[in-house]
């Protein structure tokens, strides 16, 4: 992999989780390690990128050749963080679990348990990172990841045309794939186009991820 085939453009990546606080000592979160976000960061490192990487809470280090690493808690900050760094980005790979629902109110103090009684939780919508840019009227080439636990393909192909995405990559979760897994596979779907990338390593999938989306970068921008 020595072409340089991103040189001279900026590529933002968001990877990892997003963590939703209830309390001081509480919060909900999800099963995304930002494994797959980095490698895609390492790789368009690799691809001659300048890289800024929008980090959610993930215990890894920094690829080596990151230009920038912002880290953020949670989707709130993740959104603020994106649409931030966008304005100067060519190229926007959203890998990030953003989590879609955040408690509506954030308790200053530790909740107390109530013995003997069911609690239940009030929930806002979160905003939605790639559909916030893709409604810009200039915005970087976007491209989304879809984890399914079923119906992936639909759910993709969808999911590329509601965001309003250049393309979406596709993995289905569970069966040693995607989440706190060392091992992905990845459906690439843009208009008019698909390719499976088959179970590899993720920063195999990372590297043929980032050829790709140089490919239709160019296709679609100069
Ligand atoms: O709709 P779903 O969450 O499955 O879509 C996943 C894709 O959308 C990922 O690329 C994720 O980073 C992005 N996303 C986002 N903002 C959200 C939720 C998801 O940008 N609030």
């Amino acid at each position: 992999f020595g072409s340089r085939e991103l040189a001279g453009l900026h590529v933002l990546v968001s990877a990892g989780p997003t963590y939703e606080d209830i309390d001081p000592v509480r919060f909900i979160g999800n099963r995304s390690s930002g494994r797959m976000g980095f490698a895609v960061a390492a790789a368009a490192v690799q691809a001659g990128a300048t890289v800024t990487l929008i980090a959610g809470p993930v215990s890894l280090d920094t690829p080596v050749g990151v230009a920038r690493r912002i880290d953020v808690r949670s989707a709130a900050q993740m959104h603020a963080a994106v649409l931030e760094a966008a304005a100067g980005a060519d190229i926007y790979i959203g890998a990030a679990a953003v989590g879609d629902y955040r408690p509506l109110n954030v308790s200053a103090q530790k909740l107390k348990k109530q013995h003997g009684a069911d609690w239940s939780l009030q929930l806002g919508e979160n905003p939605d990172i790639l559909a916030s840019l893709s409604a810009q009227t200039a915005h970087p080439f976007l491209v989304g990841f879809a984890a399914e636990t079923h119906d992936v393909a639909s759910y993709a192909q969808d999911k590329l045309r509601r965001k309003g995405l250049d393309m979406i990559a596709a993995n289905q979760v569970g069966e040693g794939l995607g989440f706190e897994a060392s091992d992905n596979a990845l459906t690439l779907y843009w208009d008019g186009g698909a390719l499976e990338l088959p179970r590899a390593s993720k920063p195999e999938l990372a590297r043929q991820l980032i050829a790709r989306v140089a490919e239709r970068y160019r296709a679609v921008r100069s």
